[in-house]
């Protein structure tokens, strides 16, 4: 198996790009599902979770051409609508075909993705979205059968709870849906934003784009013919990559990022004492060698997001008072603090509430990735770490970051990729 290993104490310094957004991609390529045309995908990033649900996509008897950072798809040929187990059990955003399968062929049956890492993650509102939508759902031998055999029927959805997944599914779902939708209390994270400009570059009337209140106007189960679409920069890989100039103090550039998606991190940042110089699609990091502690607490974007949580508490171990971050949307996010702690950082856990207490260096051990944004703040804390960190199960990292050992190093981080 395949482990990062990591020399701390080196400054960074240089400029990288930003990938295309993991968390856009995804929609967008299920969104696909609502087509029988061709239509090419630009600036994917080259993580496993895109490979996943393009190969789930293959599996559905669509026709994907994918090279790299650009996908061509055609699911003209679609001929199944069953997500096996198989492949949701890896990606847990699988689930996101729901909607656009049941919208599109009036049936589907998707595994039932399970909990994972960072808490039970239930899917309960996506099929109390599709159920104000007309559809049947049946739950069998660890699958959601849902049918609608006479078509999704356009309605009005209330979230008592915001969820980005269940705001996607509905929003492709009543896409197809015959008549008009109105999604209150919806996510407006820009994932949500592309998605809606995606389905709206068909010619569909698509209202309330970036707020609360979405208002689709649904084809009656016409397919759409989608304008091509270039993925959203990755506002999380971005948010991490500044928390690797915070920590290590340094100065380094980002381009092709978009600063105002990481206007929350940018922030917090700043209020720990670095400095910024924002260009129109770039961002360059000046760090500082005392950091400030933060106070945090993770919400719905526009607030802090959940996905740098995890790499802000690395970089609040560096910091010269007693930093305190509260996560308040998924119950178990705090599985790195032990990690953390086996590099030495002094993290106290109260529900879900973390103090993190200022410690002098941290020393580096061999460590385990348990999450995706959890792995990442490993690295970070190897990076300052002194003598080497091995971070296993780096799998975890491989599903959502595009080349971070190659980003890293061309910065001048001493990182490499081992086996054993
Ligand atoms: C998406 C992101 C993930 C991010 C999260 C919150 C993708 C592929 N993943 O995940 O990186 O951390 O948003 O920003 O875009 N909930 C329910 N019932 C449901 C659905 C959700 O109770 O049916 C709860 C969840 O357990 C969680 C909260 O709602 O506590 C928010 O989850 P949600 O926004 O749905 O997250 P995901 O879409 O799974």
């Amino acid at each position: 198996m395949d482990y990062l290993k990591i020399t701390g104490g080196t400054k960074l310094s240089g400029a990288i790009d930003i990938s295309g957004a993991k968390n856009s991609a995804l929609p967008v390529i299920a969104a696909t599902i609502l087509s029988d045309q061709e239509l090419t995908l630009t600036n994917l990033p080259n993580v496993v979770d895109i490979r996943t649900l393009l190969k789930l996509l293959g599996m559905l008897g669509g026709t994907v051409e994918h090279n790299g950072t650009v996908a061509t798809i055609n699911n003209g040929s679609m001929n199944s609508t069953k997500a096996v187990y198989e492949i949701v059990s890896q990606m847990r955003a699988s689930i996101l075909v729901l909607g656009p399968l049941l919208a599109r062929f009036g049936e589907c049956e998707v595994s039932l993705p399970g909990g994972c890492a960072i808490g039970q993650r239930p899917i309960d509102l996506h099929l109390k979205a599709m159920e104000a939508l007309g559809a049947t759902i049946e739950i069998k031998g660890g699958y959601v059968r849902a049918t609608a055999p006479n078509g999704l029927q356009g309605s009005k959805i209330v979230f008592d709870k915001i969820t980005v997944g269940g705001t996607e599914n509905t929003i492709m779902a009543a896409a197809l849906a015959y008549g008009t939708t109105t999604i209150i209390n919806a996510a407006k994270e820009p994932e949500i934003v592309q998605l809606c400009e995606m389905i709206a570059s068909s010619g569909i009337e698509v209202k309330g784009i970036g707020s609360s209140e979405i208002i689709i106007e649904g084809t009656g189960q016409k397919p759409l013919k989608f304008q091509d679409t270039e993925i959203i920069p990755d506002r999380i890989e971005a948010g991490t990559y500044l928390c690797a100039g915070a920590i290590t103090n340094s100065e380094i550039t980002l381009n092709r990022v978009n600063t105002t998606h990481i206007e929350a991190s940018i922030n917090k940042l700043e209020g720990m004492g670095c400095s910024f110089d924002i260009q129109d699609d770039s961002i360059t990091i000046y760090g500082n060698n005392r950091l400030n502690p933060v106070s945090l607490i993770t919400t719905e974007y526009p607030g802090f997001p959940t996905d740098m949580q995890a790499q802000f508490m690395a970089v609040a171990t560096m910091a010269i008072g007693e930093s305190v971050i509260e996560e308040r949307l998924f119950e178990n996010r705090f599985m790195h603090v032990s990690e953390l702690n086996r590099l030495g950082a002094d993290i106290w856990l109260k529900g879900s509430v973390a103090a993190v207490r200022p410690v002098a260096q941290l020393y580096g051990a061999d460590v385990m990735a348990t999450d995706l944004r959890a792995s990442s703040a490993l690295v970070l804390a190897a990076l300052v770490a002194k003598g080497d960190t091995n971070v296993r199960r780096i799998y975890h990292l491989d599903r959502g970051y595009d080349n971070l050992e190659g980003k890293l190093a061309s910065l001048g981080a001493k990182i490499e990729r081992l086996s054993e």
